[in-house]
């Protein structure tokens, strides 16, 4: 699929990575892109960048109603970017509850179920095109220290494989993409390396035109995803070791 010329819809396009979706849609000759964000006056410098193209929309991808009246308002998408999440940095034993782990449900996996469900039928009907959903390299290793936030992407990454299988009869690219540490002013409490956001973006839309399922933003994610095939237990005895010095 190409970007130029493309109808996406960007979910949490005011957050650090969601921006640079935004502009990089813009920069690579979207037509139009659907910049959504809880509340739309956090989007007034984004939109000012280049007000032709991009339409601020007000999007709580938790509340089915919310889903409902931006998918009745965007029928002309085709690129779908599920970038929109939450990473409340507990474990599952030394969280005080289980709300931080049922609010990253509620949004990485179930908002962006509810996204997906909302948009397939809007991509058949545009002929396909194509679903980008924002994971993490630990959806597929549990890091400790965001262990219900990993446990979270890894149910994105389960609802992205069977995604997958469910729309390629209508010819829905879905692809998955997978950075490790993102150079964001959200992860400045976590040791490099990191990849920029710019990367990030500019991999998975690169990944979108290349027509593949899984994208590794940086070397980090890179190198991870390789120990993970070659040899997982090592992988896992280095995330333990990062809590239990
Ligand atoms: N930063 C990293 O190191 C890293 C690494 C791997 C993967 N990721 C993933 O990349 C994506 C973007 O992360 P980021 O670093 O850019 O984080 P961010 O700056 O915190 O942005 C997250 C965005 O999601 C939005 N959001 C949260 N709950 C929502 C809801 N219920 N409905 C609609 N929007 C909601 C936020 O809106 P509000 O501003 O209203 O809260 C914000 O716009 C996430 O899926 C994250 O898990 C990030």
């Amino acid at each position: 699929m190409q970007i130029k010329g493309a109808i996406a819809l960007v979910t949490g396009a005011n957050g650090d990575i969601g921006q640079y979706f935004v502009k990089a849609l813009c920069d690579a000759g979207a037509t139009k892109v659907y910049a959504c964000a809880r509340k739309p006056s956090d989007l007034t410098s984004l939109v000012a960048v280049n007000p032709e193209q991009i339409i601020p929309i007000a999007l709580d991808i938790t509340n089915s109603d919310s889903v409902e009246t931006v998918a009745q308002a965007c029928q002309d998408v085709n690129l779908l970017i599920n970038n929109a999440g939450v990473g409340l940095l507990k474990g599952f034993i030394s969280a005080a509850d289980l709300s931080s782990a049922r609010a990253e449900i509620e949004v990485n996996y179930l908002g962006t179920l509810a996204m997906c469900r909302a948009f397939a039928p809007i991509l058949q009907a545009n002929g396909g095109g194509a679903i980008v959903n924002m994971l993490s390299i630990l959806g597929k290793i549990n890091f400790p220290m965001n262990a219900s936030y990993s446990a979270s992407k890894a149910a994105a990454v389960s609802l992205t494989q069977g995604l997958r299988m469910e729309l390629k009869s209508q010819n829905t690219l879905v692809v998955g993409v997978l950075p490790g540490t993102v150079d964001t002013p959200g992860s400045q409490h976590f040791p490099p390396p990191k990849v920029s956001p710019e990367d990030v973006v500019r991999e998975a839309l690169q990944g979108v035109i290349d027509g593949v399922n899984e994208v590794y933003p940086g070397e980090q994610a890179k190198q991870m995803a390789a120990q993970l095939l070659q040899d997982p237990q090592s992988l896992e005895n280095a995330m333990s070791a990062m809590v239990n010095r």
